[in-house]
């Protein structure tokens, strides 16, 4: 009796509170947690000490918290079940000013200041004094100068990103500050009572005064790295074979450094990798082209390294590659039809190097790739029409190959993604197809000195969003009179070596163009007074026969050197220049 009457009412109880419990706890799994005042006070302050400033100037004050609610509820705010604030995220808030307050919260676990615009030196902050910080991130947010040591003294890191400084700067086009460094302490003071750390971004610090020796300590230190990123560190090489000891590593970043030279053991380091970056690191010899077959590798990129000899292998059926580049090394060879192999495939750069032979028909088959570069080869042979109808193409170059023949039409045009679309400098005939004159996105189209027969500009002008158009050394008929030969879009064209005869009126009606090749053509006469468009900056007339008109009409309102930035008048038998 006593224990039914208990249950009973245990569970009145519960059905009575269930619905208060809802209706007035925060949507987390704990119970409410009231942030406690020695949190509070320095998080008020804190806001005193920062402001917006989206220019690097200041634009209003930081009034993101209301002191009258629970601070473990603020945004960016994150609270232990105590009520202790252990993570602070105030990522891309354009803040700048001071965040000493910060380090008055010594139970933080997580702070994120990452996408500001402080523009100061680490010096003045104890970062020592958070002795519980497990993931530091100050990345992209204007710091320069040298790297505390004070960071290096907090043992239970985990992650740590104190990467491109300098992106901050060129969010705005600033002028850069010295960037981060490790001089004193070095890169082996810094990370060597770091041994949790299994994330480390140091992307463009400056760590030039480490010898060769930066790859040993890392690899007998940090040994549970799983992300190592050192971008443009000016680091030296060679990469050494210890780094085979790192056995979590999947993701392996050093773009921009002078390494020269990979370990022998490159491949066996690279087999965990799901991720491995190389550009620009001035790479010998020959690649180890197993890298390209592990089973594991997702991303790809070598490219830059000019020096860098490789072929492509045969790709088997499961291979995770999503994004291969390999543009501007010294990879040579045939593309290989099993290329079509490597379904997962979005991005393909092969652009710039020594591959010839015929684009593989199997490259059809890759519904996921987005951005497809094979331009500046010798590839030959003729373009498939299938390549067009890839489902998620976006942009394509095939510019600069001996690629030859007329392209076909293709069907779906008008649900295609493209873009981009180069074909410039090939030997290709026929009519330009009417399925590219359709494609609803087309921003960018280089179609230069090919041999495309009845060319006509007017065909161009279903393409309403084309910012971007060359058709440098192309014959070309141009009905200027016709008042629906406009381009809304327009913003840069280039009619160089066009055999064109006159100042051709249509461009009259180009309200956005800025950029305007005329050069090298057969103009004879004076330039129009509605050339000084307003919009335009750029201006190329050179290798023309052209004058100028006695008086420039300088009191027309619409008359306006204001935009142009760039004149060039070579060899134009000029006989006055106003
Ligand atoms: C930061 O400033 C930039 C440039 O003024 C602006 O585009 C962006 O929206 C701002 N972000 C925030 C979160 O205020
Ligand atoms: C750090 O965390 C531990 C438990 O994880 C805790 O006992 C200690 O009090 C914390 N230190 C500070 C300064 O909050
Ligand atoms: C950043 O601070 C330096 C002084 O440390 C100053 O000279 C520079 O103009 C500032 N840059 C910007 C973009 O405000
Ligand atoms: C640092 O924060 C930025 C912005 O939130 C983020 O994009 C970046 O991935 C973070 N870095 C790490 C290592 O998590
Ligand atoms: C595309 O894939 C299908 C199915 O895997 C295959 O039968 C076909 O031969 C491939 N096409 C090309 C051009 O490789
Ligand atoms: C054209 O699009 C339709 C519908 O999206 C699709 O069923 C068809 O397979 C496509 N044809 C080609 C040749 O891609
Ligand atoms: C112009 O195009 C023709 C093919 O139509 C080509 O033979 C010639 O080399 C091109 N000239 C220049 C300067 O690119
Ligand atoms: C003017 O151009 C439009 C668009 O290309 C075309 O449809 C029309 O036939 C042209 N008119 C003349 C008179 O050529
Ligand atoms: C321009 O005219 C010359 C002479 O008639 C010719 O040889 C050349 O091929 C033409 N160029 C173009 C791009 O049509
Ligand atoms: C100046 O431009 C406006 C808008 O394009 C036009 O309406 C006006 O007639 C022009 N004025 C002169 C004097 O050309
Ligand atoms: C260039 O100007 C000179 C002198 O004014 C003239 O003799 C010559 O014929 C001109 N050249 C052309 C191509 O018009």
């Amino acid at each position: 009796m006593n224990t039914l009457h208990s249950l009973i009412s245990s569970l009145f109880l519960f059905s009575c509170f269930l619905p208060l419990l809802l209706s007035f706890s925060p949507p987390q799994t704990h119970l409410p947690m009231q942030c406690l005042d020695d949190q509070r006070s320095p998080l008020l302050q804190l806001q005193h000490h920062l402001y917006y400033a989206p220019h690097f100037t200041f634009s209003s004050k930081f009034e993101l918290w209301h002191p009258n609610t629970d601070c473990c509820s603020w945004e960016g705010v994150t609270c232990d079940a105590y009520g202790h604030v252990v993570g602070i995220d105030l990522s891309y808030k354009n803040l700048s000013g001071s965040f000493h307050l910060i380090f008055n919260l010594h139970r933080l676990q997580r702070l994120n200041l990452a996408g500001n615009n402080f523009n100061t030196t680490l010096f003045s902050y104890g970062f020592d004094k958070l002795q519980n910080l497990t993931h530091l991130n100050l990345s992209s947010s204007c710091f320069h100068g040298q790297i505390p040591v004070e960071i290096s003294f907090l043992k239970r890191l985990v992650s740590l990103d104190l990467s491109n400084q300098d992106s901050c700067y060129l969010r705005y086009y600033k002028e850069l500050q010295q960037p981060l460094k490790l001089e004193n302490p070095n890169f082996k003071t810094l990370i060597k009572n770091l041994r949790f750390l299994t994330e480390l971004y140091l992307d463009s610090v400056d760590i030039s005064t480490q010898s060769a020796k930066w790859c040993e300590t890392t690899s007998l230190v940090l040994s549970n790295l799983r992300v190592l990123s050192l971008s443009d560190c000016d680091l030296e090489g060679p990469l050494c074979s210890s780094l085979s000891r790192l056995s979590f590593l999947s993701k392996l970043i050093l773009d921009g450094n002078p390494i020269s030279y990979l370990p022998p053991n490159f491949l066996e380091i690279s087999s965990r990798l799901v991720s491995l970056s190389l550009r620009d690191c001035n790479l010998n010899g020959h690649f180890p082209t197993g890298i390209l077959l592990l089973p594991k590798i997702q991303s790809i990129d070598i490219s830059g390294n000019d020096q860098l000899m490789g072929q492509l292998p045969e790709f088997p059926a499961n291979n995770a590659l999503q994004s291969l580049s390999l543009s501007y090394t010294n990879f040579r060879g045939e593309l290989p039809q099993s290329i079509g192999n490597l379904k997962f495939l979005t991005d393909l750069h092969l652009s710039g190097c020594n591959f010839f032979g015929p684009i593989p028909s199997s490259i059809a088959n890759l519904s996921h790739l987005v951005n497809l570069d094979l331009g500046s080869n010798k590839l030959f042979g003729s373009i498939h029409s299938s390549l067009f109808t890839l489902p998620s193409l976006k942009t394509f170059y095939l510019g600069e190959n001996q690629l030859v023949g007329k392209i076909d039409e293709f069907p779906n045009a008008s649900s295609s993604l493209i873009e981009v679309l180069s074909i410039g400098n090939n030997y290709l005939t026929g009519p330009i197809p009417k399925s590219i004159l359709q494609l609803p996105r087309l921003e960018w189209l280089y179609i230069e000195s090919n041999s495309f027969s009845s060319m006509k500009l007017d065909m161009f002008v279903h393409l309403k969003n084309l910012r971007y158009l060359t058709l440098l050394n192309t014959s070309l008929l141009i009905e200027s009179d016709n008042r629906s030969l406009t381009f809304p879009q327009l913003e840069s064209l280039s009619l160089r070596s066009c055999n064109l005869t006159e100042f051709t009126e249509f461009i009259k009606r180009q309200d956005k163009l800025v950029y305007l090749d005329l050069s090298n053509n057969h103009i004879h006469g004076v330039v129009p007074n509605w050339l000084w468009k307003s919009s335009l900056s750029f201006l190329h007339l050179s290798f023309n026969v052209i004058d100028f008109p006695k008086q420039l009409p300088l009191n027309d309102a619409n008359f306006s050197f204001s935009m142009l930035r760039v004149l060039y008048l070579e060899s134009c038998n000029i006989s006055a220049f106003p």
